[in-house]
């Protein structure tokens, strides 16, 4: 299940809501995101257009490793470039869900959870997601979460609803 979306769109809250979903489901599940990659494994890489698309890479070998070991694996990333996640999707093969998590850039913004938004606008934080270096929005996602418009519980509701459908997992 590769999450996709701008910083604050609810990433890695719903990934932590579907890994517990699972997990009381029985099913074997794990989950990636900036803040177990980026602080170890990823620790080395920055922001710019090339560590992001290292990043991925490297999110791409883990995911993958975890899901020939039977894992359903969730990534939480903004993975802003479109290559990047197709080459995800062609990486991994059947079973590979784009999952674009929609909140538009001010919704986003005005919850700025980080406080990240405001650093970004006055150019302490440089080439940050949606200010200052692009965000490709996927066409063709397998689902799509309102997640500037739907509350939690609904988004939650949904991603488990399909999750448990694609995966087979038993409700
Ligand atoms: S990705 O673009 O390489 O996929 P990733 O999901 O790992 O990004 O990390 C994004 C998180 O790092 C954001 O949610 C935010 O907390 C933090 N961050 C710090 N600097 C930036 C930046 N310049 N652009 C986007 N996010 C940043």
């Amino acid at each position: 299940m590769w999450f996709t979306g701008l910083s604050g769109s609810g990433k890695s809250s719903l990934a932590v809501g579907l890994e517990r979903a699972f997990f009381e489901l029985g099913a074997r599940v794990f989950v990636l995101d900036g803040d177990n990659l980026r602080h170890g494994l990823n620790g080395d890489l920055g922001f710019s257009d090339e560590d992001r698309q290292e990043n991925i890479r490297r999110v791409i070998e883990v995911a993958a490793l975890f899901s020939e070991a039977g894992f359903i694996v969730v990534t939480a990333f903004i993975s802003p470039f479109q290559v990047d996640r197709a080459g995800a999707r062609g990486a991994i093969g059947d079973g590979f869900h784009e999952i674009f998590i929609h909140a538009d850039l001010e919704v986003c913004e005005k919850r700025d959870p980080k406080g990240l938004y405001v650093k970004a606008r006055s150019g302490e934080i440089p080439d940050f997601t949606g200010i200052s270096s692009p965000y490709e929005a996927p066409l063709e996602p397998d689902m799509t979460v309102n997640s500037g418009e739907e509350d939690f519980d609904t988004c939650l509701a949904a991603l488990v609803n399909y999750a448990t459908q694609v995966f087979d997992v038993a409700r």
